[in-house]
């Protein structure tokens, strides 16, 4: 298995999270897969959620080349917001979860050939981005916070800061998602329950050639899932990848608003 982490951060992360329970919802995808990857070198005890059971299968395999991690995989669909928080319940009950890393989501922007997106991507990335993994941070929150501690990660997007007109599903349920999470830490902090939101730019897809367009600031994904472990073993508030994207977020809220309709019209789509 190669996804080492630099050896401070594991030194820091093994002490916080080994023996755990840990989450990983969307391990099946790219950044989800770094995540499990990095997780298991820390001796943690991981269940794996996504859809496809052959892609949680193999990377299952992977986990357990370290020695002693147990691994448990099962495929849930977090837009049946019913079976995902039957599953999660089920999955708390039967061992409780103490760290959870909610990385399930769907990028998908504008339909060729339309003006805006259709209705039905609307309502998919709603529930996809927004309202499933909001849902299922609800309830581990409060079962954590009545346990007196945990740590959920929330994926975001850098997106979420600036109304792209062509992927207004998109940047406005990681929106959402982000005051969710801010909300939600808010709320559980008392409680030692830690909230971290991972808010990255674009990372490398894990086929090459994927996109098509350009990604300016693009980083390999296991930058960003380093960075994600690192900040929430620290119960960092938020992570953005790459830093200077911060800078961004700033300009779009500092610009007025006719130059910064003029730029985000100019914007090519992807
Ligand atoms: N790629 C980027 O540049 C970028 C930038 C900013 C933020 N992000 C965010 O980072 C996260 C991971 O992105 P990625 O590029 O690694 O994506 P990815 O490779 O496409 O993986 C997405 C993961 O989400 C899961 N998923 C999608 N819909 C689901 C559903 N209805 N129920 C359960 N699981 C579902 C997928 O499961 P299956 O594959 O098994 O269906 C997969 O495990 C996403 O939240 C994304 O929005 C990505």
């Amino acid at each position: 298995m190669s996804d080492p982490l630099p050896s401070t951060l594991a030194s820091r992360a093994r002490s916080a999270l080994a023996g755990q329970h840990v989450l990983v919802c969307g391990a099946s995808g790219n950044l989800g897969g770094h995540l499990a990857r990095q997780l298991a070198s820390l001796g943690v005890s991981l269940t794996l959620w996504g859809r496809k059971a052959d892609a949680l299968d193999r990377l299952a395999a992977d986990c357990r080349s370290t020695p002693g991690t147990a691994v448990t995989t099962r495929c849930v669909d977090i837009a049946d917001i019913t079976a995902a928080l039957a599953a999660l319940r089920e999955s708390d009950d039967a061992g409780p979860f103490d760290a959870a890393f909610l990385v399930a989501g769907a990028g998908d922007t504008r339909e060729t050939g339309r003006r805006f997106e259709s209705a039905e991507l609307v309502a998919r990335l709603g529930l996809v981005n927004y309202v499933g993994p909001a849902a299922l941070a609800a309830e581990l929150g409060e079962r954590m916070a009545a346990r007196g501690a945990g740590r959920i990660v929330l994926v975001g997007s850098a997106a979420a800061s600036h109304p792209l007109p062509f992927a207004a599903a998109y940047s406005s349920s990681k929106c959402g998602l982000s005051l969710f999470a801010e909300s939600l830490r808010l709320a559980l902090k008392p409680h030692g329950v830690s909230v971290t939101l991972a808010s990255p730019g674009f990372f490398a897809a894990a086929a090459q050639g994927t996109h098509a367009y350009a990604r300016p600031g693009e980083i390999a994904p296991e930058r960003v899932a380093q960075a994600i472990i690192g900040a929430a073993t620290a119960g960092r508030s938020e992570v953005v990848t790459p830093r200077w994207f911060l800078l961004l977020r700033w300009l779009g809220a500092a610009l007025p608003r006719p130059l910064r309709d003029r730029l985000l019209r100019a914007l090519p789509v992807p």
